[in-house]
């Protein structure tokens, strides 16, 4: 997509009545069909910001392993502040992507300096961080805080670009943009922390980016992207 402009309306700001059905469906299909994961019994700040950085780039099944074995090493923000660097990093290792556990690690210092052994509960200050960017924010925020804070990741938006949008770059700058805003529109004002984890879960299990299993989908009557609904162009 090369102009916002060209959006239908509706796909830049769902209407109402759309973000409901959405909402209701996603969390339906969530209770059904969910993942029991470890950082989903937790509002910890510190579990969620390590599981969220292991799985920016790590799939489930690898991160959980690390994820008891980090946790049960390094419980806590002051023990990771307090390990030596290299300690930090070997135990990272079999994930890949060195820098991650170098900014976890500065994290937990600078959580132990400035904030207690906690992490602030502010989208400002919690993006001050190097290594939190605008999705981790949204992650600590609406995981560990219970905030009404959206989350953008590449799973969430596939969904969110097939359900509303279905046309145009899903990758392009200015679709980002979109899909944010549609994420915070989306957003339910109470069961936040299932309804973020729920989207997540459905782009990667239901409405994954190859053979997407739409004939299960509980959106697909009103999916801009499924091919038989008759307001899409490939139908
Ligand atoms: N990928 C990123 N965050 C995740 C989470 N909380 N659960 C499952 N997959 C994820």
């Amino acid at each position: 997509m090369s102009k916002g402009r060209s959006l239908k309306p509706e796909a830049r700001s769902p209407s109402p009545t759309a973000r409901q059905k959405f909402r209701r469906r996603l969390l339906e299909w969530y209770r059904r069909n969910g993942r029991d994961l470890p950082w989903r019994r937790t509002t910890d700040p510190y579990h969620i910001l390590v599981s969220e950085v292991m799985l920016q780039q790590t799939q489930v099944d690898r991160v959980l392993p690390k994820y008891q074995e980090w946790l049960g090493k390094y419980p806590t923000f002051e023990a990771l502040a307090a390990a030596p660097e290299q300690d930090v990093t070997e135990t990272w290792r079999p994930l890949g992507y060195n820098i991650r556990p170098r900014r976890l690690h500065a994290i937990a210092r600078e959580s132990v300096e400035r904030y207690g052994g906690s992490l602030p509960s502010d989208e400002s200050t919690l993006r001050s961080f190097k290594g939190i960017g605008e999705y981790t924010a949204g992650a600590v925020l609406s995981f560990a805080f219970g905030q009404r804070a959206a989350i953008l990741d590449t799973n969430v938006a596939r969904v969110l670009f097939r359900v509303f949008v279905g046309r145009g770059n899903p990758k392009a700058h200015a679709m980002k943009r979109v899909l944010w805003d549609i994420s915070r529109t989306v957003l339910p004002h109470r069961h936040v922390f299932d309804f973020n984890q729920a989207l997540m879960d459905f782009g990667a299990t239901l409405c994954v980016a190859r053979k997407p299993k739409c004939l299960l989908c509980p959106m697909r009557a009103d999916c801009a992207a499924y091919p038989h609904n008759p307001d899409n162009e490939r139908a």
